[in-house]
């Protein structure tokens, strides 16, 4: 996961948003470290994690932000917001309120972020299909009418998560 000593060409910021255990603190603990727990805490406050790729021959370093989805635990917003190329929407597949509060996520990080940021709306916990409350259909067609990229993942069983993470890097590049 990357040499300590490596030049670093570009550093993108990307901010995670959603609501409460959807499980943005373990899909960056996946893309980070390759670690995922169980019984993950509410996060409280804000909390950030780097992980260096190579992009096109140049080394990218990706500073990821995670903040609460509770509303008493999250950050300052404008800081929060500040200076991030990259954002990741995430509901849980399993839990349709989490999908139905995206739309006042999309348009807080719309109101507070550049408008040239690139945002990928994420489906977590792809692995609780038996519990599915969210066809897959309904956030591709609500992410194609907002111009957004779309994937489900799973950080527990590591889908996707990789690859919603260079979705959005290579496209910032
Ligand atoms: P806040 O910090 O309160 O905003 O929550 P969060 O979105 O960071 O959620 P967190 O990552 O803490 O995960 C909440 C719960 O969901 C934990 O019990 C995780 O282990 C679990 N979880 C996270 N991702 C997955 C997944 O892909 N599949 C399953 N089955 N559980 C997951
Ligand atoms: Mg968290």
């Amino acid at each position: 996961y990357g040499d300590p000593n490596q030049k670093i060409d570009y550093v993108f910021k990307v901010v995670l948003i959603g609501d409460s255990a959807v499980g943005k603190s373990q899909i960056l603990a996946r893309f980070a470290r390759n670690d995922f727990s169980l019984d993950s805490k509410a996060t409280i406050g804000v909390e950030f994690q780097t992980r260096t790729l190579v992009i096109e021959h140049k080394s990218v370093k990706a500073q990821i932000w995670d903040t609460a989805g509770q509303e008493r635990y999250r950050a300052v917003t404008s800081a929060y917001y500040r200076g991030a190329v990259g954002a990741m929407l995430v509901y849980d597949i399993s839990r349709r309120q989490s999908f139905d509060h995206i739309p006042r996520w999309l348009e807080e990080l719309r109101s507070h972020a550049d408008k040239n940021i690139v945002i990928i709306l994420i489906g977590n916990k792809s692995d609780l299909e038996d519990q599915r409350a969210v066809p897959t259909e309904d956030a591709k067609e609500f992410a194609e009418k907002e111009g957004l990229f779309f994937l489900e993942t799973s950080a527990l069983q590591a889908t996707n998560v990789e690859t919603a993470f260079m979705t959005v890097l290579t496209e910032i590049f």
